[in-house]
Order: C-alpha cells, then sequence, then structure tokens
C-alpha cells in the first residue's frame, strides 16, 4: 500500500519508524483519550502486526511520511472496526494519530482524505465510520472537516474501555456512505 497527497506518503512501516510509531502509543497527550499506554516491547509487537496486516491485506493503520523530509509523523488508515455488537462485523473504520509536533497541520485531514477515494474506489467499501471519546474533539474535527457525520442516535459505551476509566467509555459515531462521499466529491 503506497498512497500519496500533496504533502505526505501513506505506506507501509519501516523498522526507522519503531521510536515514533512507540512514541505516539505512550504519550500522555496522544493518549488521552485511550485507557492505555503501551510499553515499548508492546509497540513494537503491534507495529509488526501491522505492518504484516498491510502486506498482506494491502489495508490497515499505516505510516504517515512527511514527502518534504522523509520524516514519518503518526499513522492513519481503514481497518475492521472489530466492535461487534456495536456495529456489524464487515464495518470499516477509519483512524489517526499523530505526534503532537506535528498536529495543526492539516496532516490528519488530508490523508483521511485520500484514505476515503482508496477505501470507497479501491477497496470498494460502502461505508466508513469514524469514532472517539465525545469530547475528543480534535478527532471528530477531522471527521468533520472529510465530510463525514455523526449518527446521534449510535453513540455507545465502547466495550473494551475497562470499568476504571469510565470518563472514556462515551463514544460518539460518525459514518460517511459512498454516495454521500461521491456526491460530495462532484464539483
Ligand atoms: C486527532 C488528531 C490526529 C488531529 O490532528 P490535527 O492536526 O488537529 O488535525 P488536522 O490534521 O486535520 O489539522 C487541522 C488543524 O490544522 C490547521 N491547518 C494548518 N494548516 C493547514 C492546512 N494547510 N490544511 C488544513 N488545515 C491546516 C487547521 O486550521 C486545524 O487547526 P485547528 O485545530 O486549530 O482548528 C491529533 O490530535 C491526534 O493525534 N490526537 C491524539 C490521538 C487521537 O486521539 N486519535 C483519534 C482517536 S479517535
Amino acid at each position: 500500500m503506497r498512497l500519496e497527497t500533496p504533502r505526505l506518503l501513506i505506506r507501509n512501516w519501516r523498522d526507522r519508524d519503531r521510536e515514533l510509531f512507540f512514541r505516539i502509543n505512550s504519550d500522555d497527550r496522544v493518549m488521552a483519550f485511550f485507557p492505555f499506554r503501551r510499553d515499548r516491547e508492546q509497540a513494537d509487537r503491534l507495529f509488526d502486526m501491522l505492518r504484516d496486516g498491510i502486506a498482506r491485506n494491502g489495508y490497515g493503520f499505516a505510516a504517515l511520511e512527511l514527502r518534504a523530509t522523509g520524516a514519518p509523523i503518526g499513522f492513519a488508515g481503514l481497518q475492521p472496526a472489530g466492535l461487534e455488537p456495536v456495529l456489524p462485523a464487515e464495518t470499516f473504520e477509519i483512524g489517526w494519530r499523530l505526534a503532537p509536533e506535528f498536529w495543526g497541520n492539516g496532516y490528519a485531514s488530508e490523508a483521511a482524505r485520500a484514505l476515503l477515494a482508496y477505501g470507497f474506489d479501491d477497496l470498494g467499501l460502502d461505508e466508513i465510520v469514524s469514532f472517539a471519546v465525545w469530547n475528543n474533539t480534535r478527532s471528530t474535527a477531522v471527521m468533520e472537516r472529510i465530510g463525514m457525520r455523526r449518527d446521534p442516535e449510535a453513540d455507545f459505551d465502547h466495550p473494551k474501555v475497562p470499568e476504571t476509566h469510565p470518563d472514556l467509555r462515551r463514544h460518539v459515531l460518525y459514518r460517511l456512505s459512498r454516495e454521500a462521499w461521491r456526491a460530495r466529491a462532484e464539483p
């Protein structure tokens, strides 16, 4: 998998990205809306799983590289949401995570737009969803910026968030159908 946008390369992981990947899985600011932090060993294990999955499937949470410098800045990608029974098993989600020094430049939205096109045109998806803790407004702002719409009736308590973190349980769901995306993309 390799997609190009004006400023970014969306590509599979390389060993030189391991340090950045660990950082965005352990940093308190980046992980503020997650009930866990990953140590280096856990981050490396997930890194290997993502790399194998992308190589096998042609999609997954992939590395974002700044074309101007070659620096890895975070990830974005499409993957099965894995949220049964809240969502049907075949549901695909779009997600993102950037190191904080790269926030505020439009990179997540730029990557996400290319991934929507990839998901609808190349993978043939009918719908892509995204979800976040209700007050993760930086993330829901990306969803809105790329044309996703909140489905207020689909708010849910994330089944994998433990009782120890009640403030991180309530999630909002955003959706985008291929038809709505096409209508929006056309001039
Ligand atoms: C969610 C996250 C990826 C959003 O990052 P972000 O940088 O705010 O989002 P974007 O890339 O869309 O950038 C938008 C911002 O860049 C600004 N911007 C600057 N230059 C821009 C450009 N050339 N094009 C577009 N936007 C630009 C926009 O005005 C906007 O600023 P604002 O936040 O002050 O309104 C980031 O906050 C993050 O990694 N959070 C932690 C992990 C996380 O919670 N992930 C989601 C879990 S559901």
